[in-house]
């Protein structure tokens, strides 16, 4: 445990960089692995959560070594991985271990998976069901969770699937399980998720194609067993990453930051155009592309919001934000509520609750059902001068303390090292801009 403290400070000012997008970093390398030859990634994501993903790629044979800046994978061919001689610990990252179980669907060989206490009480059914239709098997623990045993197909079988529920995850499992069977693999979303995998598959060379039906499902259809051969990636800097100094710096009065090189692809953007709604300043400045990825910088100013109402077909661009968001709705005037957000009960942490509790330790006025969240904001931060349970989650910790960079009393988070599965430097990065977030662990 390592309990971090968040005071208030000055207003916030100045350039930063975020460290490289999560969901991007991991595909770069999972790609890179079942692509022919050596791929360079430039602003990898050096976290806990991706570093999870390179040691089971290395495990499964792909080459991954770091040089400098850049990171150089050698990949084994689409179907090329090897079986592990140990299990694969995937930590705290759900990403890592759905979608490498869409890899290993289409490997003829036995290979288990692991995690944390965290990543061991998440739902995993939702990715087993549709790969076993394409041929794989899988031992699982009671209620489908981790630990699990993946043997995959001796020859996938191509799938159409309609998605439960709106995941990217379970997208990406099913189309990285589709590049090992022959013909076409279509996955039909009800509710577009984040589009990294299809992004990232047509910048290696894959014949994969997504189009909007009538009433706005999308339908995406790849053709698998191609050969692809290994790429140049540069990794924009996480959204949701960026999502925390922005916030800061919309709540603590005088602050004028500048966020370079952000990921703004819409189906993640969700919070920029919640938070415009509810007034803030953010200008997206210099837009432009990276490796087919829509990026820009974003100048932030503080000034006052309103409660917003977010609706449920808005949450898969914005899944992530909801703790942050949650934060900024405490401060804003009025109510806010966010409908539709069941999904935040299976992430790291249940994050309604989490949220809840935490908004109610601050003396903050908020109601929960199944899947939506009422929050009644009272035109300032709130007071601060309360513990927070991290519970594992990245999110809830980075929320907290942000709440305290604007609050008139400390807040502490009992352990911030979650923080370190997406954003390492978070605290040295807000420092940078005038917070006061530091280590009290005795
Ligand atoms: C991710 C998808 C989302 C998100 C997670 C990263 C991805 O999860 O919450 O942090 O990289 O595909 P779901 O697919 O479960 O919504």
């Amino acid at each position: 445990m390592m309990a971090i403290k968040s005071e208030k400070n000055g207003p916030l000012r100045g350039e930063i960089d975020v460290p490289g997008d999560k969901s991007i970093s991991h595909r770069a390398l999972m790609i890179g692995a079942l692509a022919v030859g050596e791929t360079r990634i430039l602003g990898l994501l050096e976290s806990e959560d991706v570093l999870a993903t390179a040691n089971a790629l290395r495990q499964l044979g792909a080459g991954i070594d770091q040089d400098g800046e850049i990171w150089r994978v050698t990949g084994r061919g689409v179907g090329g991985l090897a079986e592990p001689s140990t299990v694969l610990d995937l930590g705290n990252s759900g990403t890592s271990a759905r979608l490498l179980m869409g890899i290993l669907a289409g490997h003829d060989f036995p290979a288990t998976l692991t995690g944390d206490a965290s990543l061991s009480d998440r739902p995993m059914e939702r990715v087993m069901a549709p790969l076993r239709f394409m041929g794989a098997s899988f031992a699982a623990r009671s209620g489908g969770r981790l630990p699990v045993t993946v043997t995959g197909a001796e020859q996938p079988l191509p799938i159409s699937e309609t998605l439960k529920v709106a995941s990217a995850q379970v997208k990406s499992a099913i189309l990285l399980a589709g590049l090992c069977a022959p013909g076409k693999t279509t996955v039909i979303e009800l509710h577009p998720s984040r589009d990294h995998t299809e992004n990232m598959l047509a910048h290696f060379g894959v014949k994969i194609e997504s189009k909007m039906r009538d009433g706005g499902a999308k339908e995406i259809t790849l053709t698998g067993q191609a050969e692809i051969a290994g790429q140049e990636i540069q990794v924009p800097g996480d959204i949701s990453s960026a999502a925390y100094p922005l916030v800061a710096a919309l709540l603590l009065p005088g602050s004028d930051i500048l966020i370079h090189n952000v990921g703004v692809n819409p189906l993640r953007s969700g919070l920029i155009d919640t938070l415009v709604e509810m007034g803030a300043s953010i200008e997206i400045v210099d837009p432009r592309k990276l490796a087919g990825e829509p990026v820009a910088d974003l100048a932030v100013r503080a000034g006052s919001l309103t409660g917003v109402s977010v609706p449920g077909s808005r949450a898969p661009s914005m899944i992530d934000e909801y703790p942050i968001l949650a934060i900024a709705a405490a401060s804003a005037h009025g109510t806010s509520v966010f409908e539709g957000v069941g999904e935040l009960r299976v992430k790291e942490s249940d994050r309604l609750d989490a949220i809840v509790q935490g908004l109610k330790a601050f003396g903050v006025d908020v109601e929960e059902t199944r899947d939506s969240l009422t929050i009644h904001g009272t035109g300032a931060p709130p007071k601060g001068g309360a513990t927070v349970a991290s519970r594992l989650d990245h999110r809830i910790a980075m929320a907290f303390l942000i709440m305290g960079t604007a609050s008139d009393h400390a807040v502490i988070v009992d352990d911030g090292s979650p923080i370190e599965t997406s954003f390492p430097g978070f605290a040295a990065v807000m420092n940078g801009l005038g917070a006061d977030i530091r280590d009290v662990t005795e």
